[in-house]
């Protein structure tokens, strides 16, 4: 996943760009580059690595260009090296784009092109689109032989010509030296934000590289384009039908996107869940009446109720999530249920109905494999819905109905806040699905009484925070970690050694802990942590037990247990404790301690904990 942003307008395009990227750099951070039009020429300016290398290669005096592109990448095609970064300009130099996706047919288009006599330089997709581009404006004719219709605009033509050939997903802002007072956006499977100020426009890959400059945008759909000029912009789609788009506000505010003091992201993230899961729980818990209000899927309750089937899905910590809601829905509501990795349904031809219930999570709403699952699950008639974060977002914007999570915009790439407000939703939901069903309404009322509570206990665990460093610390030059937990706590477990793994770069594995004995415990010596969720549960006894084979064989354990449990002491060689609650909430509190030791682990191994090696916050590539 990539992060684009350009700006027309009557303001220097140069620091507005730079600024804007580093807001989109948690979505990508292996090259970047800018290209600003003045004077009909183009002055490009790219680098491999971050967006800091990209502002020392700018020249000292600031560009006086009030148009311009930016783009920070996620390498999906060619190696992250500065002839691969975007900005690409095109064969003729008359054509710059910078694009977020993948372009699938590339390669045929490529062979194609050359054969037309078209040059390449990088082994980018994207540099196909800007020639194929090029080649349309250069030659004024279609590839049926049709010239260009008189006094239409020749550069917005070639752009659509551009797109009937292209399969793919992308995201692009896009210029033409011959009209600097044009510039153009396309959209399809990625997402594309045109922020709409005062006689200034702004395109970008989401909101957060827009909100300092206006609070209006409008959000593009698949398959639609917007062409901004000196007398405004106009939406239409790719294939040259008028399109009429709602300006709407942006949800987001620019204090949600600062570190207001913090270190990282994700240490704001993790320290924030008290009060970003009240807002969750907002307005949402009748406690009095044992019931939810989940206003985006009222409407759905019915078949919600009714259905025989739930199917969850999503990836990385959203999946994780959604086993917490497979457990959930079939022990409260009854409602058989299976949480399938997106990745794996769209391609397994799975059994989806009208009777079906497909509810997939997604923290961005934009990763490429849980859109194609929700995608699949509507061709085959399923109810589908979304439990998404960002507003707006492609996800949401193609399920029938769904339920945001309203924690604000999670930056860090790993998911912390969003996995505990995913799983806070998941419980409402099954909550009130059970009650619909067979579960008392005292039992209910319980449950949510608990769950109001769970922000206020969460706050309390950050008293550990010095614990768990010192944890971390103890262990941080142990190269394989085990998590293990039972029942509600066996997702939480897979979630740690997620969370571990993507920012230290510390190999982890998380099981159910009774799996041990059927081959991993053969790893276990001194030199392999192994961490043990074992907070007072139903399978309490059994997880000791557990506890005790790694220990008869000479294994080091860290232990999250329940606070005030003396019992559990002589089984930790690390001890964090959380407060106590019902197993059903568990995870949102067991979590919290895991999410504290992979970032003081990662913060020590001296790693950047925003921007992992490798990842992206979202990936809208397969
Ligand atoms: C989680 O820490 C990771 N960054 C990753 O697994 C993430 O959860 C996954 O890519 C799904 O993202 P989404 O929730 O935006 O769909």
């Amino acid at each position: 996943m990539c992060g684009i942003v350009a700006y027309f307008g009557k303001k220097q395009a140069q620091p507005i760009l730079i600024e804007g990227l580093k807001r989109l750099e948690y979505r990508g951070y292996d090259s970047a580059g800018v290209a600003l039009l003045k004077a009909n020429q183009f002055e490009v300016y790219k680098t491999s690595g971050r967006i800091a290398n990209l502002e020392e290669i700018l020249p000292e005096t600031e560009s006086r260009a009030v148009v311009g592109i930016g783009h920070t990448r996620w390498a999906t095609h060619g190696v992250p090296n500065t002839i691969n970064a975007h900005p690409h300009i095109d064969y003729t130099g008359k054509i710059a784009l910078v694009h977020n996706g993948i372009i699938e047919n590339y390669a045929i288009l490529k062979k194609w092109l050359i054969k037309e006599g078209c040059t390449f330089k990088s082994e980018t997709d994207t540099e196909v689109v800007a020639n194929l581009i090029g080649y349309f404006y250069e030659r004024n004719r279609a590839r049926n032989g049709e010239n260009a219709p008189s006094g239409s605009n020749r550069f917005e033509w070639a752009v659509q010509q551009a797109f009937n050939e292209i399969y793919g997903t992308y995201g692009l802002a896009i210029m033409c030296s011959d009209c600097p007072d044009v510039m153009i956006g396309v959209k399809k499977g990625s997402p594309l934000i045109l922020g709409v100020g005062k006689e200034e426009y702004i395109i970008a890959s989401d909101a957060s590289a827009i909100i300092e400059h206006t609070s209006q945008a409008i959000y593009l759909s698949d398959g639609e384009m917007v062409t901004i000029h000196s007398e405004g912009f106009d939406t239409k789609t790719i294939s040259n039908e008028e399109v009429t788009k709602e300006l709407k506000d942006i949800e987001i505010s620019l204090d949600q996107i600062e570190l207001e003091g913090f270190e990282h992201y994700m240490q704001k993230e993790i320290a924030e869940q008290p009060q970003v899961l009240e807002t969750c729980l907002k307005g949402r818990v009748d406690v009095k009446n044992g019931r939810v209000i989940l206003g985006g899927i009222q409407d759905k309750l019915r078949d919600l109720t009714r259905t025989k089937r739930i199917i969850l899905s999503a990836c990385g910590t959203a999946w994780h999530a959604g086993l917490v809601g497979e457990f959930l829905f079939e022990q409260l509501a009854r409602i058989p249920s299976e949480v399938e990795y997106a990745s794996e349904f769209r391609y397994r031809n799975p059994i989806v109905d009208e009777g079906t219930i497909f509810i997939a999570i997604s923290q961005s709403g934009e990763t490429a494999d849980t859109l194609a699952a929700v995608e699949l699950a509507k061709e085959r008639g399923a109810t589908v819905l979304g439990i998404v974060n960002v507003v707006g977002s492609t996800i949401a914007r193609t399920t029938d109905a769904g339920v945001y999570l309203r924690v604000g915009p999670e930056i860090g790439v790993a998911s912390t806040k969003a996995f505990t407000a995913q799983v806070s939703v998941l419980t409402m939901l099954a909550i009130e699905l059970g009650r619909r069903r067979h579960l008392s309404s005292e039992m209910a009322q319980g449950l949510l009484k608990e769950l109001m509570e769970i922000p206020k206990k969460v706050e309390q665990i950050f008293s550990q925070k010095e614990q768990t460093r010192q944890i971390a610390q103890a262990n941080i030059d142990k190269d394989n970690w085990l998590f293990l937990g039972r029942g509600f706590n066996y997702p939480v477990a897979l979630e740690g050694a997620l969370k571990l793994k993507e920012i230290s770069y510390i190999h982890a594995e998380g099981l159910p802990a009774a799996e041990m004995k059927h081959g991993p415990i053969a790893l276990i010596t001194d030199n392999m942590p192994a961490v043990f969720i074992a907070t007072k549960c139903s399978q309490y006894e059994k997880i000791i037990g557990n506890i005790e084979e790694v220990r008869a064989r000479g294994g080091r354990t860290i232990v999250v247990a329940t606070e005030g449990d003396e019992h559990i002491k002589p089984y930790a060689d690390h001890l964090i404790t959380v407060p106590d609650t019902v197993e059903q909430l568990q995870p949102l509190l067991t979590v919290v301690p895991l999410q504290m030791l992979a970032y003081h682990a990662a913060v020590l191994r001296g790693h950047d904990v925003d921007k992992p090696r490798n990842l992206a916050k979202s990936v809208t590539v397969e």
